[in-house]
């Protein structure tokens, strides 16, 4: 006998692992359980052994032939129980929706405004969120005593380092890094020392534009906002722009859009001051630009109808999943 019980044993354990069907359940019985299956040749051969032996071994082959037909039997019930199982399912019900990965409203948000500009020839930059000060105040024309400097001084790390307060300080390397003309936005995240409500955190985005050149004008600057606006609140969207300070423009004016009953302050924007050229070392009296700045939350809340800015930052799959 070239083979004991154990080794047919394991051997169909082994192909028991790929049966799937009545047939190849029935394959798999007349393989091991049939006439000519090695467990009947082993049978066949026991007479010719010692009684001793014979006792032994025949005690084992019926113990393997034990082990196959409860194998088979098991293997029987496990099939009709999910031919039950499938007679019990109802086809009329709605399936259940695999969980799909979205990407977060506000680089929908994002995205959707880089590639406006994109179409209107600006290329996509980044910058870091630590800055140093020269970046987010003193090149941008923010010296040390400015009052508007309260508002934007945040998080300031023990090496003298802060976490940008506006995205404006990529303007300035962009700057530097660079040769007009220039047409570009830079996306990202910015810190302030707010407290958290319904409208304000202590971190959101903004999205920065800078263009220029030796003949960049206002009406430029209004061009380009007209365009990105109807862009994106569509054709009737009605725009205001109402004069307003910023250290790094001149003029500077903010934009409203009309919204409702009444007007929304959308961004911030203006011609590109001299000092910031100067801080560059641009040629003021070479070179016009103009810059602006947005912020992402406040837009994404307006066109998905979004009253709390704080469902933004929750990671709550319900309020995540309706975008
Ligand atoms: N940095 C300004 C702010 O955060 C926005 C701005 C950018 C205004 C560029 C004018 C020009 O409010």
């Amino acid at each position: 006998m070239d083979f004991t019980p154990s080794q047919i044993e394991e051997e169909a354990k082994q192909q028991l692992l790929s049966v799937h069907s009545a047939e190849e359940l029935e394959a798999f019985r007349v393989a091991f359980l049939g006439k000519r299956s090695k467990l009947a040749r082993a049978m066949e051969e026991l007479k010719n052994l010692g009684a001793e032996e014979r006792k032994e071994r025949g005690r084992e082959f019926n113990h393997l032939k034990q082990f196959l037909q409860d194998s088979i039997h098991s293997r029987k019930l496990s099939f009709n129980s999910s031919r039950e199982a499938a007679a019990d399912f109802d086809e009329s019900l709605p399936p259940i929706e695999p969980l799909k990965g979205k990407i977060h409203p506000i680089p929908q948000t994002i995205s959707e405004i880089s590639g406006i500009f994109e179409k209107l020839g600006f290329e996509i930059v980044d910058g870091p969120e630590i800055e140093t000060e020269f970046y987010n105040f003193t090149a941008l024309n923010i010296p040390l005593e400015h009052p508007s400097r309260d508002s934007f001084d945040t998080f300031y790390t023990t090496d003298g380092r802060l976490l940008r307060s506006q995205t404006s300080t990529v303007q300035i390397r962009v700057m530097q890094a660079r040769k007009p003309p220039l047409r570009v936005i830079a996306p990202g995240r910015v810190y302030r020392p707010d407290e958290v409500d319904a409208s304000h955190s202590f971190m959101f985005h903004q999205i920065e534009g800078l263009m220029v050149d030796e003949q960049v004008t206002f009406s430029d600057l209004k061009g380009v906002l007209h365009l990105f606006l109807r862009e994106l609140f569509g054709p009737e969207i009605k725009l205001r722009f109402r004069p307003h300070f910023f250290p790094f423009t001149e003029p500077s004016v903010e934009v409203d859009i009309r919204w409702d009953k009444g007007w929304l302050e959308i961004l911030g924007a203006g011609s590109v001051h001299p000092h910031v050229f100067e801080a560059v070392g641009y040629d003021p009296k070479k070179l016009q630009g103009f810059a602006f700045g947005l912020g992402v939350e406040r837009i994404a809340m307006l066109r998905l109808g979004i009253s709390d800015i704080r469902l933004f930052y929750e990671n709550d799959i319900r309020f995540l999943r309706q975008f």
